[in-house]
């Protein structure tokens, strides 16, 4: 179960970033060439949101059967010294929350603004931070501190 959970968790990553760049595009296109905000901008923002949703889900379901995590709660003032553990046991989590969180104030202001112009902008703006909160906070194959698989198999 820990395995295929960790692998669905891996994957959405992609689905997340994905649609977070479509979103983005979407809405710096329509801010800055003063578009129109369509049913399909505002599909995008739904569906952008959702899947941010469904990895929050899985990440917490992944933070309590995973046996780092695990380690982190039961033992934790070594834990917290220990780079890989703190890491999954604390800085990931928070991270992550922030930029859901985020995703989740970008989709319920944008709806909530009257102007086509304004929503782009929104989203365009909480977005942004979001990506880069989001991207600052992924384990990188390609990162020297923790580092984990592009593609985890199931
Ligand atoms: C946009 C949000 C998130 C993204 C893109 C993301 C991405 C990732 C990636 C790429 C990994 C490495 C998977 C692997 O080893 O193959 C990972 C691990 C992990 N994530 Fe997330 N994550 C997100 C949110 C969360 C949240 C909200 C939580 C907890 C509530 C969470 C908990 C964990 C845990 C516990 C691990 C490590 C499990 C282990 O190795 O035992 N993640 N995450």
């Amino acid at each position: 179960m820990y395995a295929f959970i960790l692998a669905l968790h891996s994957l959405i990553r992609w689905f997340v970033l994905a649609s977070l760049l479509f979103t983005l595009y979407r809405a710096y296109a329509g801010w800055l060439g003063n578009k129109a905000y369509s049913k399909f901008d505002d599909r995008v923002r739904i569906i952008t949101a959702t899947i941010a949703h469904i990895q929050l889900t899985v990440g917490l379901w992944l933070y309590f059967i995973s046996p780092i995590a695990n380690y982190f709660i039961s033992h934790f003032k070594e834990a917290v010294h220990e780079r890989q553990i703190r890491f999954f046991g604390m800085e990931h989590i928070t991270m992550m929350l922030i930029g859901i969180t985020l995703i989740t104030i970008a989709s319920a202001k944008a709806k909530r603004k009257t102007t086509d112009q304004e929503k782009f902008k929104t989203m365009a703006i909480w977005l942004t931070i979001a990506l880069l909160v989001i991207l600052s906070s992924i384990p990188w194959s390609f990162s020297p501190l923790i580092s984990r698989p592009l593609f985890r198999p199931f």
